[in-house]
């Protein structure tokens, strides 16, 4: 045996699985399209400083989790460039935005892509080094209507369609704001002085939190701190009037569009460039990484890369997490079992190596015909026998068709039925109709 191994945190995805996640991509595409999203591509690896910059020195992401390498200069008077796999896409996304100067067009922009990302955290159940996203992005000048609570609103009602759509059920929407830039500039102060008096009593690391970034002890999970992060202050109370009023036109909105939401003051996020209105979807049947997808308002982000202002809301959905809970679900047992059209099956003798090649060159030919006419087609191989042709059909076609040297010549061919069992003769010609049916 090998000992190359996929490394870990890294895996590979196999078919039938999947066709599961070429049917959730198709779907997301579809709903995205109804919502006039275009797709973006951007590279997987891009200059460290945008990370650093975009996401934040202080967050998880940045501090502990991107693979970073120096790049060899090419030519003597080049120096090295420090580059990163891309732990998310949304800086990316305003990187590209700024590059071709998208802003220019006064348009808003909506922009969707699915992709890999890279973090390198510790392993587990719903969790990878290696992990997929299907997110959004919609930005553009303020003139567009970028800053309008209504772009929050219509972002959450579109992923509840999504999520409706693929048949997830039973998701809870999440919903927060963490204001203004000075909103939370105020947070971090009444939360340092409330931290004050207790952080003795909590873990280490709130203990560290409460000095350098006393937002982060919201995401403390320990369950000692729980009690004590309950009396703190709340978010909701540090906003300015704008933005409590544009969090109020958000919850308007989704209550008029029926799109069901739970207030979380604690939901602050673990990346630094939200502002105003944060959001997550959770799963129960995730387990501990229960999050299916994350975004916000990030309304400085274009500016703080060193572009025009371009106030901006998206999402990520975790592709992984998606297809977690499908499969729990079980929803795509009957999509991931589907079987092809037809197998044909060539009938020649092993023992007559020209007879042999004649046949599965018809066999080829045939399934050309087929496959050109529409329908999916597995090819048998002349050397079987019969037995052994019916067996191997069985588990992967709907139908087998036969072709010897008598249907051959005849133009008739036989074609059996493997749910009902029955036997037919179909000319040649009539075949792809009479296997579509
Ligand atoms: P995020 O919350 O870091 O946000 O990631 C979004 C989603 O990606 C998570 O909710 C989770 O489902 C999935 N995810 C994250 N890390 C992993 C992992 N190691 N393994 C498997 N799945 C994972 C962002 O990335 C932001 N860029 C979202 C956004 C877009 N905000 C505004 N626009």
């Amino acid at each position: 045996m090998s000992t190359l191994k996929a490394v870990r945190g890294t895996r590979d995805l196999l078919p039938p699985e999947t066709a599961l996640w070429n049917r959730i991509e198709a779907t997301a595409r579809s709903v995205f399209g109804r919502y006039n999203f275009g797709e973006i591509r951007t590279p997987i690896f891009e200059a460290t400083s945008l990370f650093a910059r975009g996401v934040g020195e202080e967050t998880d992401i940045v501090s502990k989790e991107m693979y970073t390498w120096e790049d060899r200069a090419r030519a003597q008077s080049e120096k090295p460039q420090s580059l990163t796999l891309r732990p998310e896409n949304t800086a990316g996304v305003v990187r590209a935005y700024i590059e071709h100067k998208l802003g220019e067009t006064g348009q808003l922009q909506k922009l969707y892509y699915i992709g890999p990302q890279f973090r390198r955290e510790r392993p587990q159940k719903g969790r990878y080094r290696q992990f997929f996203q299907v997110g959004a992005e919609v930005m553009g000048p303020a003139s567009a209507g970028a800053e309008s609570p209504l772009r929050d609103a219509e972002v959450l009602e579109m992923l509840s369609t999504l999520l409706d759509e693929l048949g997830i059920t039973g998701w809870t929407l999440h919903l927060n704001s963490v204001g203004s830039s000075a909103d939370r500039a105020r947070y971090n102060d009444a939360l340092r002085e409330a931290l004050q008096p207790v952080k003795e009593k909590m873990c280490a690391d709130c203990q560290r939190r409460a000095e350098v970034n006393p937002l982060r002890v919201l995401d403390c999970k320990v369950p000692e701190d729980q009690p004590i992060i309950e009396t703190l202050p709340k978010i909701a109370d540090s906003l300015d009037e704008e933005s409590k009023a544009h969090f109020a036109a958000v919850i308007t909105a989704l209550d008029a569009a029926g799109v069901p939401y739970t207030r979380n003051h604690r939901l602050v996020r673990g990346l630094d460039y939200y502002t105003r209105t944060t959001f997550e979807f959770t799963h129960g049947g995730l387990g501990a990484q229960n999050a299916l997808l994350g975004g916000g308002r990030y309304d400085g982000l274009s500016e703080m890369l060193g572009g025009p202002r371009a106030p901006g809301i998206g999402f990520a959905i975790g592709l992984d997490r998606l297809v977690l809970t499908l499969q729990a679900q079980e929803v795509d047992k009957a999509a991931v079992v589907e079987k092809v059209d037809a197998y044909i099956a060539p009938m020649g003798d092993a023992r007559n190596p020209e007879q042999l090649a004649a046949m599965n060159a018809a066999g080829l030919a045939l399934a050309r015909e087929l496959r050109r006419a529409g329908l999916s087609i597995e090819l048998g191989e002349g050397s079987f026998r019969l037995k052994k042709s019916f067996e191997a059909a069985d588990k992967t076609a709907r139908r087998i068709v036969i072709l010897g040297e008598d249907e051959l010549r005849s133009g008739i061919l036989t074609v059996k039925d493997f749910s009902s069992g029955e036997q037919t003769k179909v000319p040649r010609a009539e075949l792809a109709a009479f296997l579509a049916s």
